[in-house]
C-alpha cells in the first residue's frame, strides 16, 4: 500500500496537514533563510519559483506513493511555520525516513518535537510503519537533540553522504522502532503531564 493519509493531525498548538500551494509564501520565508538550510543538502530558496518547483516535486513524489509532505501550521495564526515529511517509504520493510524544517523565529519553543510526536504516532499507528529513519549532519546539534528526545537511537555514520553547499558531508543516521514508541496517547502529552499520569 502506498503512503496515504486522508486527514490532518492536531496537537495543542499545531496542525500538521498535507502541504498546499497556499503555504508556499510562508514556507519560502522558512527555507529562504541560510541559517535554516545551513546543515541541509539543498540551497536556500531564492524566490517563489524555487518554492513552486519544490511543490511540484513533492506532488510528484506524493502521487508515486512513497512520500507524505506536511506543513506545520501555528493554530493561532493559521500560517505555516515549518514542514515535515515521511519519504523513501519502503513498503516491503514498512519503513520510511523523516525530515523536518522550522522557521528560525520558532526554534527553541518545542514546536518541532510537538509536531513530530503527532506524525510519529500516526506513522506507527494508522500508517503501520515498523521503523523510522533520519539522517543528520553531526554539526546540527538542535536536530540531533530533537531526535534523541523523541527516542531515536544513533545507529551509524554514513561517510560523505550529502553535498551541502558544494562540500561532501558525512551524516549520522538515526532509527526508531515501532515497539519503542510510547503507546496510546502518551506521546501526545508533555513530559510533566505524562509523568504525573
Ligand atoms: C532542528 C529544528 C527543527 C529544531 O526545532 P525546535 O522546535 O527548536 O526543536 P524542539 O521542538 O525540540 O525544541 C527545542 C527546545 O525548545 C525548548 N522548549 C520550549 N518550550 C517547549 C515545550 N513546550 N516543549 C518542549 N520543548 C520546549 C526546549 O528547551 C527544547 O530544548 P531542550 O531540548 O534543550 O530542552 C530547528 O532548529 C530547525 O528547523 N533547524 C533547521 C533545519 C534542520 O536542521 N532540520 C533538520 C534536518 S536533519
Amino acid at each position: 500500500m502506498p503512503l496515504a493519509l486522508a486527514h490532518g493531525l492536531e496537537s495543542a498548538r499545531l496542525q500538521v496537514r498535507l502541504v498546499t500551494e497556499a503555504d508556499l509564501p510562508a514556507l519560502l520565508e522558512v527555507n529562504g533563510d541560510d541559517a535554516v538550510t545551513q546543515y541541509l543538502p539543498y540551497a536556500s530558496w531564492r524566490g517563489i519559483e524555487d518554492a513552486r518547483a519544490w511543490f511540484a516535486r513533492m506532488n510528484a513524489l506524493q502521487a508515486a506513493g512513497g512520500t507524505l509532505q506536511f506543513a506545520i501550521i501555528d493554530k493561532r495564526t493559521g500560517r505555516a511555520i515549518g514542514s515535515c515529511l515521511l519519504f523513501r517509504h519502503e513498503e516491503s520493510s514498512a519503513r520510511a525516513e523523516l525530515g523536518y524544517v522550522l522557521g528560525r523565529e520558532h526554534w527553541g519553543q518545542g514546536y518541532m518535537r510537538e509536531a513530530l510526536r503527532r506524525l510519529i504516532d500516526c506513522a506507527f499507528g494508522e500508517l503501520s510503519l515498523r521503523r523510522l529513519e533520519a539522517e543528520v549532519d553531526p554539526r546540527n546539534l538542535r536536530s540531533a537533540r530533537v531526535l534523541t528526545q523523541l527516542g531515536f537511537a544513533q545507529e551509524g555514520l554514513l561517510r560523505e553522504r550529502w553535498m551541502t553547499r558544494g562540500v561532501p558531508c558525512s551524516v549520522n543516521t538515526y532509527g526508531l522502532l515501532q515497539r519503542e514508541w510510547p503507546r496510546s496517547g502518551a506521546a501526545d502529552r508533555d513530559p510533566v503531564a505524562a509523568f504525573l499520569g
